[in-house]
C-alpha cells in the first residue's frame, strides 16, 4: 500500500455514494483516517461498515450539511473519533434544475443551501480546527457548472459559480496560515446524479448517448477518476496549489463544438 495520505484525518461530506464514496475509498487506500457524513443513513452505514477493518480509522454519522448547528457537533465528534481534523472535502451536492421564471423560492433556497451554504457550514466548523493544527486543506467539489452553463439547469450553476468564489476567497484569507483551499471541477461523472439527469428527459437512452457524443473521448468520467485527483489535491504533493480549481472533464469545456 502506498502511504500518500499518512497522518491525514479527513472529513468527507456526501460520502455514501458516487464521487464522495469513491474519494473515501481512495483516501483510506492511501492510509488516511476518515469521518464520513451523509444525509442517507442506510447507505452511509452500509458503505462505511465495508470500509472499516483496515489499519486506518473510519467513523461516520448521518448529518445534513444544511444544518449548521448539527455540523458543529459532527466536527466535534469527528475530532474525538479519528483525531484532530486536518482536511475537509466538501462533496455533498444536489441538482436543482428549473426554468428561471418558474423557479420557486423553495427551489432557490434548497439549491443554495445544499450546494453553497452547506460547504460554508462545514468550512466554518472545520477552519478553527485547521488553524489550531497550524494548517490543513479544504477541497470543494465544484463542477464545470462553476464556470460554464448548460441551458435548463438554472439555478444550480449559480451556486457552483459561488462555490468557486468561496474557494478563491477562503484560499486567500488563510494562505498565510498554511491552509490551502481548492476546488475540483468534474464534468459529467457516472453516478446516480448523472442517471437521474438522463432520466429527466423523455428518452433517457438518447439523452445519455448525446452526452457521450458531446465528449471528445466519447465517454464520461468514472467516480474513481475524480477520486484520484482528490487524493493528489489533499496530499502534500502540491503544497503551493491554493485558491484554484482543477477541471476534470475529458476536454469538454474547452471544446468549441463537437467534431
Ligand atoms: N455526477 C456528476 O456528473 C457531477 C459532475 C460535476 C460535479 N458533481 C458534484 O460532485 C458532488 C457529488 O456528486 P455525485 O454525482 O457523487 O452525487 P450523488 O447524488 O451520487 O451523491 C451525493 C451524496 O450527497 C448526499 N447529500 C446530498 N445532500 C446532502 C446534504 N444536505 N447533507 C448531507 N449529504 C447530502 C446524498 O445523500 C448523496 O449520498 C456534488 O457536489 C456534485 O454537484 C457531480
Amino acid at each position: 500500500m502506498s502511504k500518500r495520505l499518512s497522518g491525514k484525518r479527513i472529513l468527507i461530506t456526501g460520502a455514501a455514494q458516487g464521487i464522495g464514496l469513491a474519494i473515501a475509498k481512495a483516501v483510506v487506500r492511501e492510509d488516511a483516517s476518515v469521518f464520513l457524513i451523509d444525509r442517507d443513513d442506510v447507505l452511509l452505514r452500509e458503505e462505511a461498515e465495508k470500509l472499516k477493518g483496515g489499519e486506518y480509522h473510519v467513523g461516520y454519522i448521518r448529518a445534513d450539511i444544511t444544518d449548521a448547528k448539527a455540523i458543529l457537533a459532527v466536527v466535534e465528534q469527528a475530532c474525538t473519533e479519528i483525531g484532530p481534523l486536518n482536511a475537509l472535502i466538501n462533496n455533498a451536492g444536489a441538482n436543482v434544475f428549473s426554468e428561471p421564471l418558474e423557479t420557486t423560492d423553495e427551489e432557490w433556497n434548497r439549491c443554495f443551501d445544499i450546494n453553497l451554504k452547506g460547504a460554508w457550514n462545514c468550512s466554518k466548523a472545520v477552519l478553527p480546527r485547521l488553524l489550531e493544527q497550524d494548517g490543513g486543506v479544504i477541497l470543494n467539489i465544484a463542477s464545470t457548472h462553476a464556470f460554464t452553463i448548460i441551458p435548463h439547469t438554472f439555478p444550480y450553476p449559480l451556486a457552483k459559480h459561488a462555490l468557486l468564489g468561496m474557494t478563491k476567497s477562503l484560499g486567500l484569507e488563510y494562505a498565510a496560515k498554511n491552509i490551502r483551499v481548492n476546488a475540483l471541477a468534474p464534468g459529467y461523472v457516472a453516478t446516480q446524479k448523472a442517471i437521474d439527469y438522463w432520466n429527466s428527459f423523455p428518452d433517457p437512452a438518447a439523452a445519455k448517448a448525446e452526452t457521450m457524443r458531446l465528449h471528445p473521448g466519447g465517454r464520461i468520467a468514472t467516480p474513481e477518476e475524480i477520486a484520484m485527483a482528490a487524493v493528489f489535491m489533499i496530499s502534500d504533493e502540491c503544497p503551493f496549489m491554493n485558491a484554484t480549481c482543477l477541471t476534470i472533464d475529458g476536454g469538454l469545456s474547452v471544446q468549441q463544438h463537437p467534431a
